[in-house]
């Protein structure tokens, strides 16, 4: 069994995944780096490497059980063990509700709530056994609302939060001392705009394609207004690992959210919206 603890993240080969696996690399980890982007997973690896880091890269479908299966086994296979695991592989889609095609709407929950649930089952029986580690779901801050053109994401991320209360009340049901955290985060420096890209074949092509400009547009304003994904994965990680913090939010404005949200709720109305229509790229 190897001596340092290990970590595996999912949706490694970019943005916060990547953050994470740097900031876990830094804290002395071992990653096992799972990506559906195989050229991306190849280059991370390489760049991991050079600079001193253990890593395993994995290609990883986390729509596909027996896939996040293999990856446990890898991971137990290369290290012998596995301390913290991050359920973090996500995509969004735009369209009105009722235009998105069934495919789109499974292709966005297969990757942002499946992706989860295989993880969970794949990786929650070593923890369980070990008696120790944590389990860190990315959802998003789009969880402490709802906006229009978004449901699917937005109801994948609202989904995912409650998946992670869950597991950590079963977690302690049983008397484990496995911790689960989730984080909310608002935009990130990533390649999200264009999340389309990594949609598998069977799923067929996007029923309303995303005009060219709003792509453009979403691709500019993650840019410029999004977060340092390494700085947003060291405070992260902070809270999850050190603080033991179940809900972390990056920004403690998107925690008012949630309470104005669930307060006009509670008074039998609609929630306002709160983000323009050019925000609608998480
Ligand atoms: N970008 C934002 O503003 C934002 C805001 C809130 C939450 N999030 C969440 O953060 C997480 C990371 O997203 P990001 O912003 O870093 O985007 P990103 O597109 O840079 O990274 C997502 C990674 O997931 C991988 N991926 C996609 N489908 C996959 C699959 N089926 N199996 C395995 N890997 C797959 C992609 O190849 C990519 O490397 C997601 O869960 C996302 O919903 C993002």
């Amino acid at each position: 069994m190897a001596d340092r603890e290990v970590a595996v993240v999912t949706g490694a080969a970019s943005g916060l995944g990547f953050g994470l696996v740097s900031s876990l690399v830094a804290r002395g980890l071992s990653v096992v780096i799972a990506d559906i982007d195989g050229d991306a997973l190849v280059s991370a690896e390489k760049r991991l490497r050079a600079e001193g880091a253990d890593v395993l890269a994995v290609r990883t479908d986390v729509t596909k059980s027996e896939s996040v299966l293999e990856l446990s086994a890898h991971t137990l296979d290369r290290f012998g063990r596995v301390d913290v695991v991050c359920l973090n592989a996500g995509v969004s889609l735009r369209g009105r509700a009722w235009e998105l095609s069934v495919a789109d709407w499974r292709w966005v929950y297969d990757v942002n709530v499946f992706g989860v649930v295989h993880g969970i089952q794949a990786f929650v029986p070593a923890l369980l056994e070990a008696g120790a580690g944590h389990v860190l779901i990315t959802a998003s801050n789009s969880a402490t609302t709802t906006l229009p053109s978004l449901a699917p994401y937005v109801s994948s991320k609202h989904a995912v939060v409650a998946v992670a209360e869950s597991l950590q009340h079963d977690l302690r049901e049983v008397g484990s001392g496995v911790n689960v955290s989730v984080v909310l985060p608002g935009a990130i420096r990533s390649g999200m705009a264009d999340a389309v890209r990594h949609r598998p074949a069977d799923y067929g092509s996007v029923s309303v394609p995303v005009p060219e400009d709003l792509t453009r547009a979403s691709r500019a304003y993650l840019a410029r207004f999004g977060a340092d994904p390494r700085a947003m994965a060291d405070d992260v990680l902070q809270r999850a690992l050190d603080e033991r913090r179940f809900c972390i939010f990056t920004d403690p404005a998107d925690a008012a959210m949630l309470v104005d949200h669930a307060g006009a709720l509670s008074d039998g109305g609609l929630p306002p919206l709160v983000a323009p229509v050019s925000q609608e790229v998480k």
